[in-house]
């Protein structure tokens, strides 16, 4: 009898403990996420960071294509972009890449690749000015941006011919950022 009420004892005891720690994990689990969630303020820290990005590249590559290409021979500001974003996006700080919007790209690495840029692609070429989306990534969460490179000028159709045939304001890429958010 005795021994009974003993296990009895340890085994509401046991219970009780696994219940408690059950609900621990639980709750633990639901801070952290809530925790490690982006707030509005990173994201737009995030945002803010990828339009300066964003200035700067295109900037640059207006400048080189005006200042430094002046026939079909010279290095394509274009591929210079290409060799920077993959040096950069190695380095770390933040991921980008310089893709096609026409489904004529002169190289077929440079095209939309996964669910985000796809759907991205569609949106600029209907006239959004951005899109973005937070994600997780493992551990991590990141600001997508995408956006939009259109034709700035007359040389650009020099080595792309096809960019002549472009919509009025339709873009014919799009540049692809993945900022991570603290
Ligand atoms: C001298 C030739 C040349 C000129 C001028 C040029 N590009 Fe390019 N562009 C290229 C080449 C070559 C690539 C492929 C780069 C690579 O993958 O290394 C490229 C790549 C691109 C891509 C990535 C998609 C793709 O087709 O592979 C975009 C977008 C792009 N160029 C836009 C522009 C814009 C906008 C201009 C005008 C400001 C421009 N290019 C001017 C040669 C040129």
């Amino acid at each position: 009898m005795r021994s009974r009420q003993v296990m009895g004892l340890l085994l509401g005891t046991a219970v009780l403990a696994m219940t408690a720690w059950g609900t621990t994990r639980q709750s633990l689990h639901a801070e952290d996420a809530k925790a490690g969630k982006p707030g509005q303020e990173s994201v737009a820290r995030g945002r803010r960071t990828a339009m300066m990005l964003d200035e700067v590249y295109k900037n640059a590559i207006v400048l080189i294509t005006d200042k430094y290409v002046h026939d079909e021979e010279d290095f394509p500001a274009g591929s210079a972009a290409v060799v920077l974003f993959d040096r950069v996006t190695k380095g770390g700080s933040h991921a980008v890449r310089l893709i096609d919007a026409t489904g004529k790209p002169y190289d077929e690495d440079n095209v939309a690749k996964d669910e985000f840029e796809k759907a991205a692609v569609s949106k600029l070429k209907a006239g959004a000015e951005t899109v973005e989306q937070v994600v997780q990534q493992g551990d991590k969460w990141n600001l997508r941006v995408m956006t939009p490179v259109p034709v700035v000028m007359k040389k650009c159709v020099m080595c792309h011919a096809h960019y002549a045939d472009a919509k009025k304001g339709e873009p014919i890429g799009a540049i692809s950022y993945t900022i991570p958010l603290d």
